[in-house]
Order: C-alpha cells, then sequence, then structure tokens
C-alpha cells in the first residue's frame, strides 16, 4: 500500500532523492576525472555548476559528496551563503570542523595552532578582518593556508580527499568578499608541494582539494567581471541542462519493474509498480525538469493508495500540481532581464520553423538581427535557455511548453 509516508520523491528538497535520474557525465566527472586526479597529486580544476532554480545543482553536489564521504573522504557541509551574507565566516567555520575531523595536530604544532587562531578570528570577523588588520594577514590567506595543511593531512594518509561545497554563490553580493573567497579557494587548488618519490628525487603534486561551487547562473557574470581570467583558469564551469526524457524513464524503470520496495501497514514488505503508460504520463509533464519530476511522482504516489499507480493517477495528480508547476517557470522568466524576456517570449510566438534570428529579432521589436547578440548569448551559454542555431530552439523545454502550449494544463 502506497502512503505519503513511504514516498520516495522528494520535491523542493535539495537532499540527494531516491529516485535519481540521469547527471552521468558529471557523476562520471567526479568519479573519473576530479577525485582520481587530485588524489593522484595532478592539478585538476575546481567545478563551477551552474543552473537555473530546480535544475538539480545542489542536489548533484550533494549527492557527490555523499559518494566521498561514504570513501571516508572529509567534506564540508554543503554551505548555503545566504543573500549578501560574509561568506567568509561559515565558510571558515567549516573548515576549523574539517580541521577536527583530520585531526590536524594543534597541542602538537604551534603553528598550527596559530593557524587555527586565525581561522577562529575569521569565523568570528570575516571580512570586516581584512579592513581592521592592516598589519596582518588578509583572510583569504588564513583560509588558504588552513585548507592546505588539511590537504597535506589527507595527503599523509594517502586515499583522502578534502572537498568543499559552497551552494547559492550569486548570493555572495560583495566584491571583496567574492575575490577574497575566490583567491583562497582558488589558490589552494593551484598549489603546488615538492615531494620526495620513493627511490629518491623530488616532483611537485598538488593537493587532494576538490572545490565546487554551485549557483544561479548570475554568478558567471559576477566572478567574471572581478576575478577575470583567474577565476576562469581555476574553475571549471557548466550549466546544467534539463534531464533528458530516457534518463528519467530509465530512473523510474525501477516502478515499472520489479516495483518500488515499500514497507507497508504492519512494516510488512512490499512493492509499488507503475504502468509503463503513467511512466511516460510523468514525462511528459515534466519536461526534463528534476524538480516537477518529482513534484509530478509525489502527486501521482498521493492520488491513490493501491500497489499500482496508473496513468489516471498521474494525470490526477498533475492537475493538483499545475499552479506549483506554473509558479516554478514564472518564477525564472521573472528573473531574465526584459530584454532577454522579451526575445524568449517572441521566440515562442513563432512556430517552431520560424524560429530564426531575424524573424524573433523582428517579433521582439529589436531593429537589427545584429542588437540581439548578446541578449541570445546569454541565454544560450549562460543560462541554457535556448539553444542557437537554424532555426534557434529550446533549451528549457518547460519554459517552452509554458509559453508556446496551454501546458501545464495537459488534454
Ligand atoms: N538528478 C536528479 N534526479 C531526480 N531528481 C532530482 C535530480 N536532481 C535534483 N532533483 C530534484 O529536483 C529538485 C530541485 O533540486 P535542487 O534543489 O538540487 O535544485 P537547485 O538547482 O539547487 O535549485 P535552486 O536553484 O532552487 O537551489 C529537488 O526536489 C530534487 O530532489
Ligand atoms: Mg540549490
Amino acid at each position: 500500500m502506497r502512503t505519503p509516508l513511504n514516498s520516495p520523491f522528494s520535491p523542493g528538497s535539495d537532499s540527494v532523492p531516491e529516485v535519481w535520474a540521469g547527471r552521468l557525465t558529471h557523476l562520471d566527472d567526479w568519479r573519473s576525472v576530479v577525485r582520481p586526479r587530485r588524489l593522484a597529486g595532478l592539478p585538476e580544476r575546481g567545478r563551477t555548476i551552474l543552473g537555473e532554480a530546480g535544475l538539480g545543482k545542489s542536489s548533484l553536489v550533494r549527492r557527490l559528496a555523499s559518494e566521498a564521504a561514504a570513501l571516508g573522504d572529509w567534506i564540508t557541509p554543503q554551505l548555503r551563503i545566504p543573500l549578501g551574507a560574509d561568506p567568509l565566516k561559515p565558510v571558515a567555520a567549516a573548515l576549523l570542523e574539517l580541521a577536527r575531523q583530520a585531526g590536524l595536530p594543534a597541542s602538537r604544532e604551534q603553528r598550527i595552532g596559530s593557524l587555527l587562531e586565525r581561522v577562529e578570528t575569521v569565523a568570528a570577523a570575516g571580512l570586516s578582518l581584512s579592513m581592521r588588520a592592516k598589519d596582518g594577514p588578509e583572510p583569504y590567506s588564513a583560509l588558504s593556508d588552513l585548507i592546505l595543511e588539511i590537504g597535506r593531512e589527507a595527503a599523509r594518509r594517502g586515499d583522502v580527499l578534502v572537498m568543499i561545497h559552497i551552494d547559492e554563490m550569486q548570493n555572495v553580493t560583495r566584491g571583496d568578499a567574492l575575490s577574497q573567497l575566490l583567491i583562497a579557494l582558488g589558490d589552494s587548488l593551484a598549489h603546488e608541494e615538492e615531494v620526495e618519490v620513493p627511490g629518491g628525487g623530488r616532483l611537485l603534486r598538488t593537493l587532494p582539494i576538490a572545490v565546487y561551487l554551485t549557483g544561479l547562473p548570475e554568478f558567471a557574470d559576477m566572478a567574471g567581471a572581478r576575478k577575470g581570467a583567474t577565476f576562469a583558469r581555476r574553475f571549471q564551469t557548466t550549466t546544467l541542462a534539463a534531464i533528458a526524457d530516457d534518463d528519467l524513464a530509465a530512473a523510474l524503470q525501477p516502478f515499472v519493474l520489479p516495483g518500488w520496495p515499500v514497507s507497508g501497514p504492519a512494516g510488512l514488505p512490499g512493492r509499488v509498480r507503475m504502468t509503463p503508460q503513467a511512466r511516460d504520463a510523468i514525462i511528459e509533464r515534466c519536461c526534463g525538469e528534476p524538480f516537477l519530476f518529482q513534484l509530478a511522482g509525489e502527486r501521482a504516489w498521493y492520488a491513490g493508495t493501491g500497489d499500482l499507480i496508473t496513468r489516471e493517477d498521474v494525470a490526477e495528480g498533475w492537475r493538483s500540481a499545475e499552479g506549483e508547476a506554473e509558479s516554478h517557470v514564472v518564477r525564472i522568466l521573472e528573473r531574465l532581464p526584459a530584454r532577454e524576456r522579451e526575445f524568449v517570449e517572441a521566440m515562442a510566438s513563432l512556430a517552431p520553423q520560424e524560429r530564426r534570428l531575424t524573424r524573433i529579432a523582428e517579433a521582439a521589436g529589436l531593429s537589427a538581427a545584429a542588437k540581439a547578440g548578446p541578449t541570445t548569448q546569454r541565454l544560450d551559454t549562460q543560462r541554457g535557455i535556448i539553444r542557437r542555431g537554424s532555426p534557434y530552439t529550446f533549451r528549457h523545454r518547460a519554459v517552452e511548453a509554458y509559453l508556446a502550449t496551454d501546458w501545464p494544463a495537459v488534454a
């Protein structure tokens, strides 16, 4: 029997969802590039994962972090930066916690004791420290010194990686705070030190440190403008797109066969199944949006109590979710600057084969196609909402469905 208590769907939570879909290239990048290369002492950039709201940025890095934790790595909790807040304080606090986990020998080594004290001051005073401390070092240097020290301890253990995840990076609105933070992280990633190799000789290695930054696409502008080339050299940025239908189908397949295991009344094990038609109906409605995928699944689960989720359950559940699905897309559109929004709306008003730059620019009231240049570039590479081409197409399928059809209403 299915009840709200045993639903595996989790719309709106950024813990790792039980029903996981896709993101295979990102998982693979972590498993076979970032982690092994940093463990081996090879240079590998930090990762910045951006995307519109609800695309699964936080969930993705949480998943990587939980895989890392299971392997014994030292991970910070997901550090969510509140809007306008000083990011140096929570980062310093998290690093102190990692230092404790790493067992840095403050009691034995004077050097480490005073380093921890410096970072404690940053955790308490944050950025204001850099104003006061004309004589002392800037906060970033305390942070990066501690990251390196934890990294050295991890390297000594051999197979332990230090993972730092900072979320909601677009909320770091103070330029000075952002530079201090990016310099501290970037320097730690780039740092190389000499080690002795067995059999004699010395070589340079990086320390086993990985950094993931996540946030809305605006962060690319903020970091780009302020830190320019240095940031781009030290972090590799990707923009998340919708999840492919095939990946969603694979995620729902365990419901179709053999059925999703649940514990029923009196704790008896059972399985909740889904018809292939119900699976397809969920995929059709969610347009590749992870948040809407969880929402459609949850509502279908709640729409009945039987062991079989049917197409009718999905339809009935979705009707109760339409309002939320619509606000999800409206929020994304409302965040767009006027010109980008006009462009997207004009594009959606044309038939798919007519979506060519000149036609769209005309429909959006932009005099020459050239005028649309920066607008289309941002919508494409930075936000992942459209794809330039001949014709232009939508990458954000929920935005397209909302603007060009009756969606979220489904016939
Ligand atoms: N790969 C995935 N497979 C299935 N569901 C996912 C996946 N990634 C995220 N989700 C679900 O999508 C929803 C949004 O995820 P998440 O909060 O991570 O997005 P976000 O990009 O961090 O959003 P925001 O910009 O609002 O912080 C959550 O309900 C989460 O469970
Ligand atoms: Mg998030």
